[in-house]
């Protein structure tokens, strides 16, 4: 059985993944400081799974809590690096909170993998990497644009590490997943997303809105270049996120990789407009939206969809699940995890 390390694995992503990676055999520890998440999802993860994963309440900025951990666990195969914080808006805010809690925690994170002789990274980079598109779908070649916020920077700025400590290290192998728009959540409806506050993003805002949090969604903007106005993004639901991770690590421990570095995105090549995302939601929650259309929001992009093919060859790997299916586990998410807070307080 080989053992991964998670960072953030008790977050939104990291939670699906670790649940996929217990479905095929691998042993998962998870290290996460519950800034963005609670430990409960340790035990929401055992009642799918049957298997409870190992769970360290570290902070990756501490480096010495850190170096504790990997002497525990050097014999780990690789590690997914899902830590960070996410929040564009609040890092434009609070630019050093954003770099020391995602640099730093990248840098100890490198350190001690380097330290201990954990070769195998596995990195959480975003689709923002390429700004405003040159060019549709946007390939792995397109080329990487000045980051629009803060956060995006991070992200930039990780990959860019990455690429650096690969080179200097011969037996150190890096993948950066630049991930498109995750929605969407486990069927048992017992992990999902938990924004904190007023959520960002779409597909949060729309459940929130249907279950009576929030009086209505605004909808940015109708007025730009696309089927009905209203900007186009790649949707990908967080399971078939969770399975492209299972098999970059398979790839990974494998020796697959064709260069010590490799970069893929995720997404399932198809945009869909905001008014599309609404109709679908309706659709499968059978629910009126209360929504209104409104300017732009400062910083979108008009449109954003991958080019798959590259992750579809070298990942064997291919979003199967359509917007229908994310929207629809969206909202079972949304109304289970109300039921759930009323029961012992999630988050
Ligand atoms: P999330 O906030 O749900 O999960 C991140 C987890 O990291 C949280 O559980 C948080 O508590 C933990 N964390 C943050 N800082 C930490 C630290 N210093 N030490 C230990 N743990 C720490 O976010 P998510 O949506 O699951 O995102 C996971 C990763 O994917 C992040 O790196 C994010 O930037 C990246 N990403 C997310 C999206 C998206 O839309 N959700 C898109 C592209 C990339
Ligand atoms: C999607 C579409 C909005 C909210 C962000 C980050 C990006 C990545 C994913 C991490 C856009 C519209 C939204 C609302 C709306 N995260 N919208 N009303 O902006 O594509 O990407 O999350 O790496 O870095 O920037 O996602 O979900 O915020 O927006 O009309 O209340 O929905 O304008 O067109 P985005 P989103």
């Amino acid at each position: 059985m080989h053992k991964i390390i998670v960072t953030g694995g008790t977050g939104y992503i990291g939670s699906h993944t670790v649940v996929a990676l217990q479905e095929k055999n691998y042993e998962v520890v998870i290290v996460d400081n519950l800034v963005n998440s609670s430990e409960k999802t340790v035990d929401r993860i055992e009642e799918i799974t049957g298997i409870r994963p190992a769970f360290f309440p570290i902070d990756m900025t501490h480096q010495e809590g850190l170096r504790k951990f990997f002497r525990l666990h050097a014999d780990a195969k690789a590690v997914i690096h899902f830590a960070a914080l996410k929040a564009v808006g609040e890092s434009v805010q609070q630019p050093l909170l954003y770099y020391r809690n995602n640099m730093l925690g990248m840098i100890n994170l490198m350190d001690a993998m380097l330290e201990f002789g954990v070769q195998n990274l596995v990195f959480s980079s975003s689709a923002t990497v390429y700004g405003t598109p040159d060019s549709l779908p946007l390939t792995e070649k397109n080329s990487t644009k000045p980051a629009l916020s803060p956060y995006g920077n991070t992200k930039k700025i990780g990959e860019d590490m990455i690429e650096d400590v690969v080179k200097a290290n011969p037996d150190f192998r890096a993948i950066s997943l630049r991930y498109f728009n995750p929605i969407g959540a486990h069927k048992s409806g017992k992990i999902g997303e938990l924004p904190s506050g007023i959520p960002n993003n779409l597909m949060p805002f729309i459940t929130q809105t249907a279950i009576g949090l929030r009086k209505e969604l605004l909808v940015f903007g109708d007025d730009y270049d696309t089927p009905d106005g209203t900007a186009v993004r790649d949707y990908i639901h967080v399971v078939d996120l969770a399975e492209a991770h299972v098999k970059t690590v398979g790839r990974m421990i494998n020796q697959q990789q064709k260069a010590d570095y490799e970069i893929f995105n995720l997404g399932t090549g198809k945009g869909s407009t905001v008014l599309e995302v609404i109709k679908s939601f309706e659709k499968t929650s059978g629910k009126k939206l209360n929504y209104r259309i409104v300017g732009r929001r400062d910083g979108d992009v008009e449109q954003m969809y991958a080019a798959t093919d590259l992750a579809n060859q070298e990942l064997n790997w291919k979003a199967k699940y359509s917007l229908d299916d994310m929207t629809a586990s969206s909202w079972n998410w949304e109304q289970k995890v109300r039921g759930l807070e009323e029961q012992d307080s999630f988050n």
